[in-house]
């Protein structure tokens, strides 16, 4: 019987290219450059930063760190105004989503199974994002969209209405497992706490003890401490039943105003409350900052080397919150000025900052190396921020295959012995592991299975010299640039393939980057400094 079931699915233009397929995107190999990374405090650190295309990048992370990832952020570029004059706008958003797919396929894949993905949207593209994301992620594991609060006043010459909020799409993993942490109670909170009545169970809160869901059994009337009778108020009923509610008035857990004949209260203390609050989904300026906070943060560290569209610490620092723990791995594959790591790394997170740009040497460089420095900005103060720490810095290595003046694939000159390894495990996925007992374990992935490399010729007798060292439940994968006849049929557990023309077509070589659509925004090139500051714009 045909399946008539339709998906619920956005679509558009070329959604289902090809190119963008994450199995057809090359994943390289990361080059350290010693030069810009500072590790002086810490030789192995695992922060890092990479310079490049995000899509290459997060392709290249996989072997690695699939499923290692506790809290992804995001703030890709918002696709309004126009990137590409001659396109007309449904392709273009068109382009904005088929460049999108593959990024949050991959970081779906990175993502640990209690890990969470954090999402920054404009209005213009937020809706279509986020049935993008249903689709990527799952919609059960939709958690929230964040509204934050970005400017703080009216933007008059606004032609329609003055837009002051972002969007936050955030998704679980798995929505099942993946909890929140509780943010801390604030001063201000806790002063609502009084002990009027001197209990030793120390400072409360009364409130309400009725409730709308009606149940007659919950319906009585509560005698006060002066003797009077109070019921519920029309439609509405106690919380609990009169044998409980009167175990509670005997505890002294309920109030009835100073003069003792007011509707009773229930007493909440502070001692009892959960040590910190649930999230709610707005998020003002005053609690997590606006765009003006973030200029002036970049502004302290950069002067005039201004940066357009960074976001503010503190709202970067609620996100990591809420969503992991000191250690864990935090990710940003659009970095900007360096804003998620630098607050990664204050709060002891360790951190993946992945950033195309020029800002990725001028700026998360720069800002980085002063954080380590003990930079006092932004939520420096609120942490009590010394300085320490390390991170190390790449490039993306050129791609594996390049053709040569007689347009044959060949292998790039970029790729030694040792490099042509480590591309060999990334194009095999294997996380390249060299082992210290056996020289012809280079790679490893899912349980027993190991890839040798080599740029020898391959012999029988080496083959057949391996094949008895290998374990019993272990296989082999042998990747050489040529074997003596008869080498891959010595052992069933082990396989030959030839470099490079094992891998050819095992992804696109060759393709620089995938760039997203970024406009220029004409509207943030004509506002003058002094109408940011009275505006609250961007
Ligand atoms: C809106 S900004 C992020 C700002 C950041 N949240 C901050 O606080 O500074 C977006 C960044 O993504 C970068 N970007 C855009 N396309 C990229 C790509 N394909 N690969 C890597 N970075 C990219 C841009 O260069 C830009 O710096």
């Amino acid at each position: 019987m045909k399946d008539n079931k339709q998906k619920l699915e956005l679509t558009w233009i070329g959604k289902h290219s090809a190119e963008y397929n994450i199995a057809n995107i090359e994943p390289r190999i990361l080059q350290e450059n010693p030069e810009l990374s500072n590790c002086q405090n810490d030789e192995n650190t695992e922060n890092k930063i990479i310079h490049g295309d995000n899509l290459l990048a997060l392709k290249s992370l996989l072997p690695e760190f699939e499923g290692k990832v506790k809290c992804i952020y995001i703030d890709p570029p918002y696709n309004t105004g126009n990137a590409f004059e001659h396109y007309d706008d449904a392709v273009e958003h068109s382009i904005w989503l088929s460049l999108m797919k593959p990024r949050l396929e991959l970081l779906r894949l990175l993502l640990s199974e209690d890990g969470s993905i954090w999402i920054s949207i404009d209005d213009d593209e937020s809706h279509y994002l986020k049935v993008l994301c249903d689709e990527v992620f799952g919609r059960d594991n939709f958690v929230s969209n964040v509204i934050w609060q970005k400017k703080f006043s009216p933007q008059n010459d606004a032609k329609w209405l003055s837009d002051n909020h972002d969007h936050i799409l955030v998704y679980a993993k798995n929505k099942q497992i993946w909890r929140p942490n509780l943010l801390p109670r604030s001063d201000e909170m806790n002063l609502r706490y009084k002990n009027p009545d001197n209990d030793p169970r120390g400072l409360w809160v009364s409130s309400d003890m009725t409730v709308k869901t009606y149940s007659p059994a919950y319906d009585y009337p509560i005698q006060t401490l002066l003797g009077n009778l109070i019921k519920p108020t029309k439609g509405r009923c106690w919380f609990t039943s009169n044998e409980k509610m009167q175990a509670l008035i005997t505890d002294n857990r309920v109030w009835f105003g100073e003069s003792g004949k007011n509707t009773p209260r229930i007493k909440k203390f502070l001692s009892e409350v959960k040590d910190g609050i649930t999230s709610m989904t707005i998020w003002t300026y005053q609690e997590v900052g606006h765009n003006q906070d973030a200029k002036k943060e970049i502004k302290i560290l950069f002067g005039d080397d201004v940066f357009e569209t960074p976001k503010p610490e503190k709202l970067i620092q609620r996100i990591i919150h809420l969503a992991s723990n000191e250690n864990d791995l935090i990710l940003d594959s659009f970095l900007g000025s360096g804003t998620t790591a630098a607050v990664a790394h204050k709060m002891n997170r360790r951190y993946i900052g992945i950033e195309m740009g020029e800002h990725a040497y001028s700026h998360c460089k720069v800002r980085l190396d002063k954080v380590i420095a003990g930079e006092q900005g932004g939520i420096s103060k609120a942490l009590n921020w010394q300085g320490g720490g390390a991170y190390k810095f790449y490039e993306l290595a050129p791609s594996f295959i390049t053709k040569d003046e007689f347009g044959n694939s060949v292998i790039d000159a970029f790729y030694n012995d040792a490099k042509l390894i480590q591309a060999m495990c990334k194009l095999m996925n294997f996380k390249y592991q060299p082992s210290q007992e056996q020289y012809w374990k280079h790679g490893v992935s899912s349980g027993k299975n190991y890839l040798f490399v080599t740029t020898q010729i391959l012999t029988c007798a080496l083959v057949a010299q391996i094949a008895s060292h290998l374990g019993e439940n272990e296989t082999l994968i042998i990747c050489s640039k040529n074997f003596e006849s008869g080498a891959d049929k010595i052992d069933a557990r082990i396989s030959v393939k030839k470099i490079p023309q094992s891998v050819l077509k095992s992804c696109n070589f060759g393709k620089k980057e995938y760039l997203l659509p970024i406009k220029e925004s004409k509207a943030l090139e004509e506002l003058s400094e002094n109408e940011f500051e009275e505006s609250g714009d961007e």
